[in-house]
Order: C-alpha cells, then sequence, then structure tokens
C-alpha cells in the first residue's frame, strides 16, 4: 500500500503536478484555426467539448483555452492562423502539463484552398505529406529572368525545378499511411452538405479537362497539402507549387490543398514527440476546401481571392460531419486498435530524419536512420 503516496511524490516530482489535479488523458485532440472551423464542433448531438474549458499558458488571447468532454476522451484547440499562430499554441500545449498526450490521435480539422485538378470544394481531404511551399526564395514575378515560370524557387537552389540546396528540416512531413487509410475509410462512412451556390461555383471549372474533379461532386479525397503563411490565388502560383511538392516528396507527393498552418501544426509535434510527449505516429491531416486556389477559366486571379466563397460554409459543416465519423472510430474501437496505435508502414517525420528512419525525400536522415535524441 506504501507504494501508492511514494507513486504521488514521484510524479509530483517527475510532471510537477499538484496532489489532487489529475492528468486529462484524450483520445483525440481535434486541431482547429479559426473559430468558425471550431464553432462547427460545438452544440452537436454526439459530444460536448465545452464541458471542460482549461486555460492553457501560451494559447492565442483570442482562443486562450482547451476544451474538453467531461470524460476528457475528446478535447478541441484553436491555434489562430498562420504558422507562427499553430506552431506556439501546439507548443504551448505539449508542455502545459495539463494533459497526457502519450496515446492520443490528433485532427487536424480545417478548411483550405484546393487544386481543381484533384479535387472540389465541398471535398474532404487526408494527407500523406504536408509541404512548406513559401520557405522559398521569392522575386516579384515582374522582374523574374526569361526562363522563370513565377518569382517562387528553393532556397540554395539557383531556379525553379531544383532541389533546395539547404534544408530547413520542416519543408515536408510525411504522416502515418496506415493511419490515413483508417481515417479514409471511416470518413467515407459520412454523407457530405453540399448547396446549390457551390454546384455553381464548381460547374464553372468543367470547360477545362484537366479540371474535370474540380467540376465534380465533393467526395472524401487521399491527397497532399501545402502550407504558407502567404494567402496566394493563381494558375501560376498553382502549377508552381505543384511543381515544389513534387521536387520536395522525391515526386510522391501531389499538391492537391492550401492552407497556412499545418507545417507549423506538424514541426511542434514532432519536437514534442522527441521527447515522447506525444506519438508521432498518431497524427491525421484532415482539411476540406473551402475555395479553388485558381479562378475558374477567363476569371480574374484576385476577384478569386476577394469574391463570395460559396464552398465556405459547405467545407465547414464537412469537417463536422466527416471527421466526427473519425473520432468517433478512434474512441468506439478504442480497446480492440486504436489503444496500442496503428503501425506505420512508411517513414512517418521530418526532413531531417528526427524521429528515426529514413525520409524518401530530401537529402536523407542526418541522424544516420537513428533518431535525433535516444
Ligand atoms: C466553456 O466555454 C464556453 C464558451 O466558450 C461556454 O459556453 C461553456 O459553458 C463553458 N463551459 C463551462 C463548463 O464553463
Ligand atoms: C499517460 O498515459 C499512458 C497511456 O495512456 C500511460 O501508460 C502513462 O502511464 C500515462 N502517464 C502519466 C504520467 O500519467
Ligand atoms: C509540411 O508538412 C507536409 C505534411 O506532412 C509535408 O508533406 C511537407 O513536406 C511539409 N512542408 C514543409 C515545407 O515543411
Ligand atoms: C447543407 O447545409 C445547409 C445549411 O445548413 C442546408 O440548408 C442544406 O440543406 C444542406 N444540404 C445538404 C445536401 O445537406
Ligand atoms: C513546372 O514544371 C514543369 C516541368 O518541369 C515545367 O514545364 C513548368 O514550367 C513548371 N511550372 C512552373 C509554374 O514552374
Amino acid at each position: 500500500m506504501a507504494r501508492w503516496p511514494l507513486l504521488s511524490v514521484l510524479s509530483c516530482l517527475l510532471f510537477g503536478v499538484s496532489w489532487t489535479s489529475a492528468l486529462i488523458t484524450p483520445k483525440v485532440f481535434i486541431l482547429t484555426m479559426f473559430d468558425s472551423e471550431a464553432n462547427v464542433w460545438f452544440d452537436i448531438p454526439e459530444f460536448n467539448v465545452l464541458a471542460q474549458n482549461i486555460t492553457i499558458p501560451g494559447f492565442s488571447p483570442l482562443y486562450p483555452d482547451a476544451h474538453c468532454t467531461s470524460d476528457g476522451n475528446v478535447c478541441l484547440l484553436t491555434t489562430g492562423q498562420g504558422e507562427i499562430n499553430a506552431a506556439s499554441t501546439i507548443s504551448a500545449l505539449l508542455y502545459s502539463r495539463n494533459f497526457n498526450l502519450t496515446s492520443t490521435y490528433f485532427l487536424v480539422a480545417g478548411i483550405a484552398g484546393v487544386n481543381p485538378k484533384l479535387a472540389t470544394i465541398g471535398s474532404v481531404t487526408f494527407a500523406r505529406y504536408a509541404v512548406q511551399v513559401g520557405l522559398q526564395y521569392e522575386v516579384d514575378a515582374r522582374e523574374i529572368p526569361a526562363n522563370f515560370q513565377t518569382g517562387y524557387f528553393p532556397q540554395g537552389s539557383t531556379g525553379p525545378g531544383q532541389l533546395p540546396g539547404s534544408w530547413d528540416g520542416t519543408e515536408v512531413f510525411e504522416v502515418n499511411e496506415n493511419l490515413r487509410q483508417l481515417a479514409f475509410a471511416l470518413a467515407k462512412t459520412a454523407t457530405l452538405n453540399d448547396t446549390d451556390d457551390a454546384k455553381a461555383a464548381r460547374a464553372m471549372y468543367g470547360t477545362v479537362a484537366t479540371f474535370a474533379k474540380g467540376a465534380s461532386a465533393p467526395g472524401i479525397v487521399l491527397c497532399d497539402t501545402a502550407t504558407s503563411d502567404t494567402f496566394w490565388s493563381g494558375n501560376l502560383l498553382g502549377n508552381a507549387f505543384e511543381n515544389t511538392t513534387k521536387v520536395f516528396t522525391n515526386g510522391a507527393g501531389a499538391y492537391c490543398t492550401t492552407q497556412q498552418e499545418d507545417n507549423a501544426t506538424l514541426q511542434a509535434l514532432m519536437r514534442g514527440a522527441l521527447f515522447h510527449f506525444v506519438d508521432f505516429g498518431r497524427i491525421i491531416v484532415m482539411r476540406s476546401a473551402s475555395d479553388f486556389d485558381r479562378p475558374p477559366p477567363g476569371q480574374d486571379v484576385v476577384a478569386n481571392l476577394i469574391g463570395a466563397t460559396p464552398g465556405f460554409n459547405p467545407s465547414l459543416l464537412n469537417l463536422h460531419l466527416a471527421g466526427v465519423k473519425v473520432v468517433q472510430g478512434i474512441v468506439s474501437q478504442w480497446n480492440n486498435r486504436f489503444a496500442q496505435g496503428v503501425r506505420p508502414d512508411n517513414y512517418v517525420g521530418d526532413v531531417f530524419g528526427s524521429l528515426g528512419g529514413e525520409p524518401d525525400f530530401g537529402p536523407g536522415s542526418i541522424f544516420g536512420g537513428k533518431p535525433a535524441r535516444a
């Protein structure tokens, strides 16, 4: 019996928690980026994540609390938009000492721009690769050399289409492919929302054969995501980032959705995984498509950025409709499938091989295939 007080003393020393505070051990943590994405998870029939509000030092002043169900199984946070907000908030969560996140599944659940060559507005996508396409050299397009298509080219290179000559390590992240397939199958059981306005916006892409998927009905799609703080638009930048994604992932990734946070979120999670605060094999990157990344044929590129976004509402609703199937699947099959983790057969991690293993993209592990930290 005397072991219990001893253990408590030890855990107080190790984790700095008070005698009375219990760690919340979520099965799923939903990561949203701004209020509209969070709101679709409130007042839902499936669970109440507003049963516990926990203020976390280091969270955004706009979104100061983590929210959890009363049993702590499902939690949600809002990072604030952009890479800096995402990295800061996720780091604050990991080192907050309110949570035991070692077996938690992280579900990135946000909206994104979409490449009409691969998917359409309203679709819900699950990524294997996240590529930081904004982390490059850039010159203004009016001053580019004649052989450049756009102003972007990789750092340490002499022009577009080359591998970066120097890497920062966050250019590419790869997540657990087996887990992605499970999430995809669960999401497929959802009936998605759609609207007449979204259908009309989609139809405008039907005149160009390469945009056939953009003009088709929305669905659940496996395709990769690109991160850039810049909210960009247009065919040239779209084509440039398709190329960047291909080059950075050794041809394996296909740029499909564009957003402003995921590589930052993944970098913060990767750093926590180095110290076993989280399991990098338990991350799902779900992005629904709210708008096209380029205008319909013959339309203005700036209007595409500042005009109406008929995909906005259905994409938000679909985050919940598809995402809740993933959350419920993980919670209900916890004991027989998810508690022990879903073993990845692919490389998972960053460009540098920080978590161990040999990346299938970039210059190879800089730690000789071993984890950066034993
Ligand atoms: C948590 O915060 C929300 C508002 O963000 C509020 O509606 C809810 O009642 C709060 N929950 C508790 C238990 O105080
Ligand atoms: C955290 O949770 C895991 C399993 O969910 C458990 O094995 C571990 O002991 C917990 N750690 C702490 C500090 O409570
Ligand atoms: C961002 O993360 C994605 C998804 O893991 C990865 O494919 C991509 O390469 C990353 N990009 C950068 C620049 O970090
Ligand atoms: C989509 O959601 C809107 C707004 O709630 C609703 O009016 C519409 O009927 C829904 N459509 C479908 C197909 O569920
Ligand atoms: C993308 O790469 C292809 C093939 O290398 C090239 O022809 C095209 O000009 C590139 N597009 C952009 C916008 O860089």
